[in-house]
């Protein structure tokens, strides 16, 4: 496969970075997934905004344009859609850079280091109910950092609680904060349907202002009439949702059928599920 790397495209087996770079000492620097489908991409604008934002939180400047960001993930699927098929994830990831010597502070002077690779993901999720992928998940308390809505690549938080999730046998995990509202999951944005309303948190420091969650809530706002809302949604709410969604990139919209081993309603992908992933897959290019 074909990555890039500080301005090239190498074969992979040929990229290397320095173990002094800070993104491997500190995990400082932001990362991005954008999927695509037949070589299109879904959301490439609000992706690369989203990570612009993040780098600029961070004092981080690859001195790239949306331009430049298109031409690497265009070029990184045409070279890799032969071998890695047509469903591609791109993955993008920007460190403050490599220095000679550890310290915290931000070296100055420095460049970032910019990396970029094609990997395969599943096929487009569709609307139909036999063939969702359907998800068990487990509840737990939220006990990451207070900057959530940063896309930084400092992910142990995330990864044990994906594996708090997975060592219980389920495949994600609903998080709530001190107060005992509903943040997000390791890595996806949360969606309940309660009395045909749909509820999500609404965004903060709690939670990654999702891609997936931007673009459905446009879509159910231009394309459809059902009640939305994003609000605080308590624990007791979600255990008594009629229908739970997973959202992200390569998910799209995924109904969770049960939390801690009880199901959810009855047990089954729900009706309103099945809407909303028709508005999604109609509109979301
Ligand atoms: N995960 N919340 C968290 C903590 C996430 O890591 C993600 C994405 C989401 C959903 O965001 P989006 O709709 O923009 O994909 C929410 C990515 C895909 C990952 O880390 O692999």
């Amino acid at each position: 496969t074909t990555v890039y790397l500080n301005g090239a495209f190498v074969p992979a087996s040929e990229a290397k970075i320095s173990p002094m770079d800070r993104g491997f000492l500190f995990g400082d620097g932001i990362y991005e997934v954008i999927p695509s489908y037949g070589g299109r991409f879904v959301g490439f604008g609000p992706h690369i905004d989203r990570m612009h934002s993040g780098l600029a939180q961070l004092s981080i400047d690859p001195k790239l344009s949306l331009a430049d960001w298109q031409h690497i993930a265009d070029k990184l699927l045409a070279d890799n859609r032969a071998e890695l098929g047509d469903n591609l994830g791109v993955y993008f990831q920007v460190s403050r850079g490599t220095d000679t010597k550890r310290g915290h502070a931000f070296p100055a002077n420095i460049a970032p280091t910019v990396f970029g690779f094609a990997f395969a993901i599943p096929s487009e999720p569709v609307a139909d109910k036999a063939k969702a992928t359907t998800y068990a998940v487990v509840t737990g308390q939220d006990l990451r950092w207070q900057r959530c809505h940063i896309k930084s690549t400092s992910l142990l938080g995330n990864v044990l609680h994906y594996q708090q999730s997975y060592s219980q046998g389920a495949q994600e995990i609903l998080l709530f904060d001190k107060d005992g509202n509903l943040t997000e999951g390791a890595a996806v944005n949360v969606f309940i349907v309660k009395d045909g309303v749909i509820a999500t948190p609404p965004l903060s420091h709690k939670l990654l202002p999702g891609i997936t969650r931007q673009l459905l809530l446009a879509i159910l706002a231009k394309h459809s009439s059902i009640k939305v809302e994003e609000r605080d949604i308590s624990e007791a709410e979600v255990l008594a949702a009629d229908e739970i969604w997973l959202t992200s990139s390569s998910k799209e919209i995924a109904p969770v059928l049960y939390v801690n081993d009880k199901p959810v309603a009855d047990g089954k992908v729900g009706d309103v599920w099945l809407t909303v992933q028709q508005l999604f897959s109609a509109h979301k290019f």
